[in-house]
């Protein structure tokens, strides 16, 4: 069985929600406290295991590029000035070992046709798809438990978790029965359903593991919700021809997709902060105490 060493993170999406800030660069460029989203993704990639990671961009994709490049001016000057730690920090962004690759996708057709965009760098192997404003914490890392899911099942991995109900319409809803320790034999998928024909209320998180039978049923989608080509028809798809399985992740998920889920992000991760953190704490306790008055 083959490993899995690539991701596919699609980074063209407009980002309209949290406009102005993503007007001139992509928002998965959005730090949470001092890591723009794109590079927890990455991280979490690298976690697993990953190597290869191919982002599929679009305009104003500069940014991301230049973060996973090096950057001769900041450590040159950091060298300069003796500043080993901030050095080293810049230096771990891309390890040596880690490849990036871009590709274009030229017309925002859909999450489909964006992964469908990856497929001449992924070839005939299984890849991860990550979508970085999912961003989730867990332990293991979640990219991590997935492929150990993949590696011992050798069947395609759907990321989900329990979502209220009345959300459905926000999510992949998927079908079908528990299987084994936090997996599920899928019977079907839909993309964004109405509360009342939901198969259930399992929604779908910004992780995949997918196996490469995945572009030719992406090739043959039509737009489906949204008007969108919908990796979630592609996997419905898939179904008949194999086995896919979801997969209920362990951790905590933060829907950065939203000015909120964003703004829980922070609070969160700056409470962990070593350098903020009991500031912070501090400052958030005495902030709380007041509105209480
Ligand atoms: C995409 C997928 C959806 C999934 C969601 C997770 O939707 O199409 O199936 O549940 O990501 O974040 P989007 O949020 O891009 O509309």
């Amino acid at each position: 069985m083959l490993k899995v060493t690539k991701a596919v993170f699609p980074v063209a999406g407009l980002g309209t929600r949290f406009l102005p800030a993503t007007k001139a660069s992509p928002k998965e460029m959005l730090p949470i406290v001092d890591k723009p989203l794109i590079q927890y993704a990455v991280e979490e990639a690298m976690a697993a295991g990953i190597t290869e990671m191919i982002f599929v961009t679009g305009r104003s994709k500069r940014a991301i590029e230049d973060h996973f490049d090096k950057s001769y001016e900041i450590e040159a000057e950091l060298e300069a000035r003796g500043k080993d730690k901030l050095l080293e920090l810049v230096r771990s962004i891309k390890p040596s070992h880690v490849d990036c690759f871009y590709v274009r996708q030229s017309e925002a057709l859909g999450l489909g046709h964006a992964v469908l965009c990856a497929e001449k760098l992924v070839g005939d192997n299984p890849f991860a798809v990550i979508l970085a404003d999912d961003l989730l914490h867990g332990t293991p890392p979640v990219m991590r438990q997935m492929i150990e899911a993949f590696d011992h099942y050798h069947s395609s991995m759907i990321g989900v978790e329990e979502i209220p109900s009345q959300d459905t319409g926000s999510y992949g809803v998927i079908d079908g029965s528990e299987w084994g320790d936090s997996i599920i034999r899928m019977a079907g998928i839909v993309e964004k359903p109405e509360p009342n024909v939901a198969p259930s209320n399992l929604g779908v998180v910004g992780r995949y593991v997918l196996k490469p039978r995945i572009f030719k049923h992406l090739r043959a989608i039509k737009a489906g919700a949204g008007g969108e080509l919908q990796l979630t028809d592609a996997i419905q798809s898939l179904l008949a021809d194999e086995q896919v399985l979801a997969y209920k992740y362990h951790g905590t998920r933060f829907d950065c997709g939203s000015k909120l889920g964003y703004l829980k992000a922070t609070v969160e991760f700056a409470l962990r902060h070593p350098e903020v953190r009991s500031e912070f704490r501090a400052y958030l306790e005495k902030h709380l105490s007041l509105l209480q008055m």
